[in-house]
């Protein structure tokens, strides 16, 4: 089939190559020149396992092409419209200009039969108000809307195979459903279910998945800072309940709380669309999963100053980790680059490492230390802080740090180390949530 995508961000470029993986042939298309230069050049302008290698492959078959020309959408049969819904300056709602551009510039592009596709996060409402303006434009096309759940760093897989595929239909569809089935053969075909409901409900799925699991996350948090106070240790905690399978283990992990370029925007914008609704009391409770979720990183700063024996000023911090999750370069609203950011603002001086996100994080915050190397970003440090929970971190070697850093003492930002190893091998170990002294060791049955 013959798609065009309409926005060449994280979700555009992923959802391009995944496409032509398929073998359709796509053109993804993007205002941005250096966006588009770099992905017919198979360079994404981030970081995703899996992209490069994908957009390569398709670019040399022929079956995928980048354009800055909306008129190359003509001739697809299914448009996606993928572009970005950021959170509005100084509110909290969702900005919507780049979906009723994009929308703008491709009706003169379209044919009777065509299908636009939403895969953008939009606030409820927002399909019913596009398809008016598709219909009146060109009442032959119809408008389906398709959101999209991939994860950062899991993202070809999740878009090569969702777990589920959700399409919110108009009353009449004109054969809509029938041509999005073909787009999705393989996954169909592998059994994925398919669910089909109206508009509202498609856009409601999307928001309110995402409030669920930043609810799960705040939930655990909160249950974090219950534990701080009582000497009770939230991972184990987290373990425990995690066994009854109503509760699951999944998305449990205490620690530095949720970031990235979803999540967060996500929620303040679904509440933000409930109040216009009259709605608002419903969500309520999402003001207090995101404070719940702001103040972890204010706990880590106190952390800090308490290791560091009461005062940041003049201590050297290694930060190790900045993107918002691991395997990602990302650091929009990224917990650990806030509180890095937060602890060079109180007087301490921190060199920052991550394997992938340096260069985003120096131009958001240039005035920390960077660095490429764990071993240079420990050098003579007062304390070291693991605040995104990279393979690389994970697995370091406490006695060798040590024998690096001015004073063992570590902080767990994301409770991704083995208390017991770093205890053993000499560093006064400290994280979200768990004791300062184990009140016992964990007996693993
Ligand atoms: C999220 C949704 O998972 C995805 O379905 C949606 O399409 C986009 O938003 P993503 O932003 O890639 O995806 O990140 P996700 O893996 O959900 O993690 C979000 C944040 O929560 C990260 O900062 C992560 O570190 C944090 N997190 C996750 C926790 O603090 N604890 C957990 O147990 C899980």
């Amino acid at each position: 089939m013959r798609l065009s995508v309409i926005g060449c961000g994280y979700l555009g470029a992923v959802h391009s190559a995944c496409m032509a993986e398929l073998g359709h042939d796509v053109v993804g298309i993007d205002i941005d020149p250096a966006k588009v230069d770099g992905l017919n050049a198979a360079e994404p302008p981030f970081f995703e396992p899996g992209l490069p290698q994908l957009l390569s492959s398709s670019i040399a078959s022929g079956r995928l092409r980048f354009s800055t020309d909306m008129a190359d959408a003509a001739g697809s049969s299914v448009h996606f419209v993928a572009v970005g819904t950021p959170q509005k300056r100084n509110e909290n709602g969702a900005d919507l200009s780049h979906v009723y551009a994009a929308i703008d510039a491709l009706i003169p592009h379209l044919r009777p039969g065509d299908v636009v596709v939403g895969k953008s996060t939009v606030p409820v409402g927002t399909a019913r108000a596009l398809a008016e303006k598709i219909s009146l434009q060109c009442p032959e096309a119809t408008l389906v809307w398709n959101p999209e759940f991939l994860r950062e760093g899991f993202a070809v897989q999740d878009t090569l195979a969702p777990d589920r595929l959700v399409y919110g239909l108009p009353e009449q569809d004109n054969g809509a459903q029938l041509l999005l089935d073909e787009v999705y053969a393989k996954a169909l075909a592998d059994g994925q279910p398919r669910l089909l409901m109206d508009y509202e409900t498609a856009e409601l799925v999307k928001v309110s998945a995402n409030a669920f699991l930043a609810t799960k996350i705040s939930f655990i948090n909160a249950m974090a800072e219950v534990c701080e106070a009582s000497g009770a240790d939230v991972s184990l905690l987290a373990d425990a309940i995690g066994h009854d399978a109503r509760i699951g283990r999944k998305f449990l992990n205490a620690g530095l709380g949720f970031g990235g370029g979803c999540l967060p925007k996500d929620i303040r914008a679904f509440m933000a669309r409930a109040g216009e609704l009259g709605a608002d009391q419903a969500l309520t409770f999402l003001r207090e999963v995101d404070s719940i979720n702001m103040r972890r990183r204010s706990r880590m700063v106190d952390l800090t100053r308490e290791v560091c024996g009461g005062s940041l000023l003049g201590q050297r911090i290694a930060v190790l980790g900045l993107a918002f999750k691991p395997n990602s370069d990302d650091v929009r609203d990224s917990p650990a680059l806030s509180v890095a950011a937060q602890l060079q603002l109180q007087g301490a001086s921190v060199t920052a490492s991550d394997p992938q996100a340096v260069p985003n994080a120096s131009k958001r915050f240039p005035d920390l230390n960077y660095t490429n190397s764990i071993e240079e970003a420990v050098r003579g440090a007062d304390a070291v802080l693991v605040l995104t929970e990279w393979e690389q971190y994970r697995g370091i070697d406490p006695q060798w740090l040590a024998g690096l850093v001015s004073r063992a003492a570590v902080v767990d930002g994301r409770n991704c180390l083995d208390a017991q190893t770093w205890r053993e091998a000499g560093w006064t170990y400290r994280a979200l949530g768990r004791p300062k002294v184990p009140a016992m060791a964990p007996v693993v049955a």
